[in-house]
C-alpha cells in the first residue's frame, strides 16, 4: 500500500501543469456521465519517465462516443469528430489540443495483419491488444483512485529494467509493424528488447511476415525513427534484420549515414529556416545511393506522390559539380545562380557533406540571399520607353546580380544601371 501511494505521488509529480489542468476536466465529465476514464498509451509511459508527450489517450468504460461530447463541453472544445464502428471520438478543443477517446473494447483478429472486429471488453483486455509492456499501463482519472496506475501485464517494472516485451506470442504476426516499433523504442529510450520478444520477432521476419507488411504504415514508424533524437540503434537494427534490405537491396547503414544523420541533428536552425522537417532529410540521406528508378521503386512503395523522384533526386554528376563550384564560389549572385533552382532539402544535403567554404556561402544564401527581390523591374523599363519582351529578363537578371554583390546599392543607383544596359541593348 505504502509503495503503491510513493508511485502514485511520484506519477502526480511528473505531470506538468497544463496536462494536470485537463486531467481534471477529464475526472470531472467521468464522474458527471457515471463512467470511468483512464489516461492511456505512450503519454503514460512517458510521465513515468519524465519525458514531454502531449497526445492524449483515454480509454473510457462505458459510452466513450456520449463521454467525448460531454468532455468538449466542459473544455470549451470546437467540435467531436466520432466514429461510431469503433466506438471511439475525438474531441478538437483547438487547432493544438485533440483528446482521443477509446471505449474500452476487445479486438479479434480474424487472421494476421487483418482489420480487428470491435466488440466491448474491459480495460484488461483493451491493454492486452497493445504492443508491449512499456505501452500497456493505464492511469486512472477517477474521484477516489486519482493517479492510480493499473499495471495488468508489469509495464511498470519493464520501464524500470529498461525492457522492451510483447504481451503475447502472436503480437508481431498480429502486426508485423510492432518489428519496427521496438526497435524504435529500444532506440528512443535506450531499452533492451527482452530476449524472448526478440527471438520471436525473429521468428516472424524469418517466416516472412515483413512481406506482408503495409509499407505506408513502415513509413509511419520510419519517420518517427528519422525525426527522433536518438534513431542510431533503431537503424542498426534494421540493418541487423535486413530490414533496410527489404526497403530497397541497396540500402545499408553505413558509418557515412550515420554521420549525415548526426549533422542533420546538428542543422536544426538551417532546416527550420527552409521550413523543413528532418526526418524528410534523414531519409534522403538513407536514400542517397539510389539513382532515380530506384527511388521511384521505393516512394511508389511508400505511397509518397509521383512529383517526388522529380525533387528529390539530383543526379550524382551534377551534385559532384555543386559541390565543387560552391565550395569556390566568392560572388553572392554566383552563389545564388548556383543554388536558385535547387530544392531545399537537396539545399540541406549538399550543406552535410560539404567542406567550411561551402557551408558558409549555404549559409549565405539559405539567411539572406535565397529571399532578396530586386529593386528594379520590367515597370521601370517600360517607363524608360522599352517594349516588353523575352528581352527583359536578361536585363532585370543582370541588375538583380549587380545588387546582390553590391548590397549597398540603393534604387536610384540600379536604375541608372538598368538605363545604361537598356541603351545598351
Ligand atoms: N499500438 C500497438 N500496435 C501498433 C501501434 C500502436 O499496439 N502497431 C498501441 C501502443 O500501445 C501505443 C498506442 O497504440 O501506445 C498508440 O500508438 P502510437 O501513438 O503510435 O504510440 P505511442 O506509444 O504513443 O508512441 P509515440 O510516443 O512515439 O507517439
Amino acid at each position: 500500500k505504502e509503495e503503491a501511494r510513493i508511485l502514485r505521488e511520484g506519477i502526480i509529480d511528473g505531470i506538468g501543469a497544463g496536462l494536470r489542468k485537463i486531467l481534471e476536466s477529464i475526472r470531472e465529465t467521468a464522474a458527471r456521465e457515471g463512467v470511468k476514464a483512464y489516461l492511456v498509451g505512450g503519454i503514460v509511459r512517458d510521465i513515468i519517465l519524465g519525458i514531454k508527450n502531449e497526445d492524449i489517450d483515454i480509454v473510457v468504460e462505458g459510452n466513450g462516443i456520449e463521454f467525448a461530447k460531454s468532455l468538449c463541453e466542459t473544455l470549451g472544445g470546437r467540435k467531436v469528430v466520432s466514429h461510431e464502428k469503433f466506438k471511439t471520438a475525438v474531441v478538437v478543443v483547438d487547432d493544438e489540443l485533440k483528446i482521443d477517446v477509446a471505449t474500452s473494447r476487445v479486438e479479434y483478429y480474424e487472421y494476421p495483419t487483418s482489420l480487428p472486429t470491435v466488440e466491448y471488453g474491459s480495460l484488461r483486455e483493451d491493454m492486452f491488444r497493445r504492443d508491449f509492456t512499456i505501452n500497456s499501463l493505464a492511469l486512472e482519472v477517477d474521484n477516489n483512485r486519482f493517479g492510480d496506475l493499473v499495471d495488468y501485464f508489469n509495464g511498470y517494472r519493464d520501464i524500470r529494467d529498461k525492457k522492451i516485451r510483447i504481451l503475447h506470442n502472436l503480437s508481431f504476426i498480429e502486426d508485423p509493424t510492432r518489428i519496427i516499433r521496438a526497435f524504435r523504442f529500444a532506440s528512443r529510450y535506450g531499452f533492451d528488447i527482452a530476449e524472448e520478444t526478440e527471438r520471436l520477432l525473429q521468428d516472424s521476419i524469418e517466416n516472412g511476415f515483413l512481406k506482408r507488411v503495409s509499407w505506408p504504415r513502415v513509413k509511419t514508424e520510419l519517420k518517427i525513427i528519422l525525426g527522433d533524437r536518438r534513431p542510431h540503434r533503431a537503424l542498426e537494427y534494421l540493418e541487423k534484420y535486413g530490414i533496410l534490405k527489404t526497403i530497397h537491396p541497396k540500402i545499408s547503414y553505413s558509418s557515412r549515414m550515420k554521420s549525415q544523420i548526426e549533422k542533420t541533428a546538428d542543422s536544426k536552425k538551417l532546416l527550420d529556416t527552409l521550413g523543413l522537417e528532418k526526418w524528410m532529410v534523414n531519409f534522403l540521406v538513407v536514400l542517397e545511393n539510389l539513382n532515380s528508378d530506384e527511388l521511384d521503386l521505393v516512394f511508389n512503395k511508400f505511397g509518397f506522390s509521383g512529383s517526388f523522384r522529380k525533387k528529390y533526386h539530383l543526379g550524382s554528376t551534377k551534385r559532384k559539380k555543386i559541390l565543387e563550384e560552391l565550395s569556390i564560389a566568392r560572388k553572392n549572385s554566383r552563389i545564388y545562380d548556383i543554388l536558385k533552382e535547387v530544392t531545399n532539402e537537396i539545399i540541406v544535403l549538399l550543406y552535410l557533406e560539404g567542406n567550411r567554404e561551402l557551408k558558409e556561402n549555404i549559409e549565405k544564401y539559405v539567411y539572406t540571399l535565397r529571399d532578396a527581390e530586386c529593386m528594379v523591374g520590367g515597370r521601370d523599363l517600360i517607363e524608360m520607353g522599352e517594349a516588353p519582351g523575352d528581352h527583359f529578363k536578361d536585363i532585370l537578371k543582370d541588375v538583380f546580380y549587380f545588387q546582390l554583390d553590391n548590397p549597398g546599392s540603393g534604387r536610384e543607383e540600379l536604375l541608372e544601371i538598368l538605363e545604361e544596359k537598356f541603351r545598351k541593348n
